[in-house]
């Protein structure tokens, strides 16, 4: 199986990481500490470093609560049927890129090995250091944490390792990843295309034209109705390979359940006092998710299925 310290990286010069006590180390000398809650800090040295980059933790704690109740089951499991279909056999090795508190991670993860019945090995990477130490957490209660950040052996068949890092500069080999995902996240698509192996896939999921609707004419008095459709940039070396839409509703049934989702989309950053108040009137809601799983490989690779 794969160990995780074979595919990490020095956020500062790119050199193979060795373990030295509680620590991870490089040939140039720079270290990174094993945290309390199980994560070795990969951000880069300077600005990211700074514990309120990426998603603050009302914004993590709401998620956690919200995605915790299952309402967004059916994505992971579209996800997952779609990179069990494309993948060869054999261990996967899953790069979540703005992975938040690991929720996705761990379910895709999950999955995958029901599906398929090979070992996982999954890397969750997010600039907020908080949401790294809920995916620790949230690993550790389901029981794919192992301490193989710091260099021991996996010690099961699904591993999820939740770590800071930043996703424009992934901490992570060249040319290791079965599968990139980037879900509800910025997307990058170069260190996407360096990170995946010949044959793997970039599984974006992002919202469709109706995604949410209910809850934005409830915020705002005119609702946009533009889809963003993720694509690489020309010379990139990533192509789409297929889209899939997936559209289905669920209730939020409390005010609070409401609350959290709210509190989680980029509607919380953007809201006005009016549209709140609005909201916090709400005991729930019927809603629609309505998102498009956009699927890419590397140009002049086939993939499992096409071979
Ligand atoms: C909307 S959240 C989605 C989280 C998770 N994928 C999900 O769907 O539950 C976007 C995440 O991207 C992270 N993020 C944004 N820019 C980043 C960067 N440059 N490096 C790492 N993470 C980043 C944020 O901290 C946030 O947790
Ligand atoms: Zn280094």
């Amino acid at each position: 199986m794969t160990e995780l310290l074979d595919l990490l990286r020095c956020p500062a010069c790119g050199g193979t990481l060795a373990r030295r006590d509680g620590s991870l180390v490089c040939e140039a000398r720079h270290a990174y500490d094993l945290a309390r809650a199980g994560y070795v800090n990969l951000l880069p040295p300077g600005k990211m470093k700074n514990a309120r980059a990426g998603d603050e933790a009302v914004m993590v704690r709401a998620r956690t609560a919200f995605l915790s109740l299952g309402r967004y089951d059916p994505i992971d499991e579209a996800l997952a049927d779609a990179l069990c279909r494309l993948l060869p056999d054999g261990e996967a090795v899953v790069v979540d890129m703005g992975a938040g508190e690991g929720w996705h991670t761990c379910r895709t993860a999950e999955l995958l090995f029901e599906k398929r019945a090979a070992p996982v090995l999954a890397l969750g990477f997010d600039a907020s250091k908080y949401a790294a130490e809920r995916g620790c957490a949230l690993a550790r209660a389901r029981g794919h944490f192992s301490r193989c950040a710091l260099g021991s052996p996996r010690e099961g068949d699904v591993t999820v390792a939740c770590l800071p890092g930043n996703i424009f500069h992934l901490p992570v080999a060249d040319a290791c990843a079965s599968a990139a995902l980037s879900l509800f996240a910025p997307v990058p698509w170069a260190e996407a295309a360096r990170v995946l192996a010949p044959g793997g896939i970039l599984a974006v999921v992002s919202a469709g034209r109706d995604h949410l609707i209910e809850l934005r004419r409830e915020l705002y008095d005119e609702v946009r109705t533009t889809e963003y459709l993720p694509a690489p940039p020309e010379d990139s070396p990533l192509k789409l390979l297929e889209r899939v839409p997936l559209a289905f509703s669920f209730a939020a049934e409390s005010r609070e359940e409401l609350e959290n989702l709210f509190v989680m989309t980029p509607f919380y950053h953007k809201t006005g006092e009016d549209g709140r108040r609005r909201l916090a009137q709400r005991d729930g809601m019927r809603l629609t998710a309505s998102v498009n799983l956009s699927l890419f490989v590397l140009r002049g690779v086939t993939c499992s299925s096409a071979s």
